[in-house]
């Protein structure tokens, strides 16, 4: 008989090592299944992420496309701006840059690729004036009376800041007279302190009533010091003075021009001198109003070319006044019946009574720019007309469109008698 003891030992031993091949076998299946569940969740996650993926892609592209546009019409929003290498850059001041003449100044100094510093108080300026180039990495705009002390870095400074037309200055004649004085002085100071060039922006009435004709530069001119006009006239006339004494006592580099009537787009709209008071008058249909018969002259030149001449002059080696102007001489009369042709008007012409202390002729002889800067007028009188005459129809559409335009204050002063400016 055969024991049962080594055969039941026997089963025992294969079945343990089945068990163990089983459960070795059932191990690597296991292995397997979450290697496999691994994969399988890996790839779903991959192609989920390809989905997002692919729809965030899609949401993106569009907003891409958007983003370049912008962009381009980022870079394209300026004026095109020459490139200037550090050693002909300038950092240029300009007093008075968001007013008619500065604008177009601080237009032609951006565009010749130097950095413009633009420093308006806004009391005849406007930020529309400049506003095509704010964010432009050459260009700042400060709002600050030069009243107060400006302490910055600069080469060069034109200082323009002023009331120019007759009812601003004499709005606040005081405040004309501050402007003219106290901010010259810290003009001069700024330039003295940062070795910059100083050009002063000075005016043919300190000329005042001129008893020659045509006026050059070496008539000392014919002012009343207590007119209504004297803020300005002689305000200007102490700002040559200061100019003068910081050259000699301090060695301040100076120029000084001396301008006649400009007119140009972003002419204050109640500037009240005569082209921009015609042009309005015949676009609105209201008679043209001539002050006496109309046989007074006048001359009046283009913005731009003023804009070169004080260019021109900065640049020049010439420290002593300049006059930048048109000498074409026209009457009061020609201005009128030019205008109303050009605008196509059918208003009248409208004779009212002679203005007190109209000068009789007023014309500016330019021999000296002419000769020392090379700079004259290029600009025909009707091709500047025309221009004025487009910006104030835009205008006109601008405030019939409901938008807020600042207009100055009217003057102060109880008996303001009308002239041609
Ligand atoms: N336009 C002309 O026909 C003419 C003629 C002669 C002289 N000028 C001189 O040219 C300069 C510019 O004249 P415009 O016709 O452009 O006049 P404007 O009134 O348009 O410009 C003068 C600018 O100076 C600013 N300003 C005034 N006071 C200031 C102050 N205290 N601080 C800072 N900014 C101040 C005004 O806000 C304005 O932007 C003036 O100095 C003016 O006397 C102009």
């Amino acid at each position: 008989m055969v024991s049962k003891g080594p055969l039941l030992r026997l089963l025992t031993a294969i079945n343990r090592r089945r068990m163990k091949l089983l459960m070795g076998l059932a191990f690597i299946a296991y292995v397997a299944s979450v290697w496999g569940n691994f994969v399988n969740m890996r790839s779903l996650q991959e192609n989920g992420e390809q989905k997002v993926e692919s729809k965030i892609e899609e949401a993106v592209a569009p907003l891409r496309e958007k983003i370049k546009d912008l962009e381009k019409s980022f870079t394209q929003k300026y004026p095109p701006v020459k490139f200037l290498s550090e050693k002909d850059r300038k950092r240029i001041l300009i007093t008075g840059g968001a007013g008619f003449v500065g604008s177009h100044l601080t237009d032609k100094l951006m565009m010749d690729g130097h950095e413009v510093t633009v420093v308006d108080n806004f009391f005849t300026g406007r930020k529309r004036n400049v506003e095509h180039w704010i964010g432009h990495e050459n260009f700042e705009l400060i709002n600050h009376d030069v009243v107060e002390p400006l302490y910055i870095e600069v080469d060069q400074i034109y200082h323009l800041a002023s009331p120019a037309s007759p009812p601003n200055y004499m709005y606040n004649p005081i405040k004309t007279l501050k402007t003219n004085t106290i901010g010259t002085l810290n003009m001069l100071g700024l330039a003295k302190r940062v070795g910059a060039r100083l050009l002063l922006a000075s005016t043919s009435e300190v000329y005042g009533d001129p008893e020659v004709h045509p006026q050059n530069e070496d008539y000392w001119g014919h002012v009343n010091p207590i007119g209504p006009r004297a803020c300005y006239d002689e305000g200007k006339r102490v700002a040559e003075t200061m100019c003068y004494a910081y050259m000699k006592q301090e060695g301040v580099e100076v120029r000084v021009a001396r301008i006649f009537n400009t007119f140009g787009p972003r002419m204050h709209m109640n500037d009240g001198r005569v082209v921009s008071n015609f042009i309005l008058q015949a676009l609105q249909g209201e008679p043209l109003t001539v002050y006496g018969p109309g046989t007074q002259t006048r001359a009046f030149q283009y913005v731009s070319d003023l804009v070169n001449g004080l260019v021109a002059l900065m640049n020049s080696n010439v420290s002593s006044p300049v006059n930048l102007g048109n000498p074409e001489e026209h009457t009061i009369l020609e201005f009128a019946q030019l205008i109303k042709k050009l605008v196509g008007s059918g208003s009248e012409i409208q004779f009212l009574s002679e203005a007190q202390d109209d000068p009789q002729k007023r014309k500016p002889d330019i021999r000296k720019a002419k000769l020392l800067l090379g700079w004259e007028p290029v600009v025909p009188l009707e091709e500047g007309l025309n221009k004025a005459i487009h910006y104030f129809r835009k205008e006109l559409e601008y405030q019939a469109n409901n938008q807020y335009i600042p207009k100055p204050k009217p003057a102060r002063m109880k008996k303001g008698r009308t002239r041609h400016n």
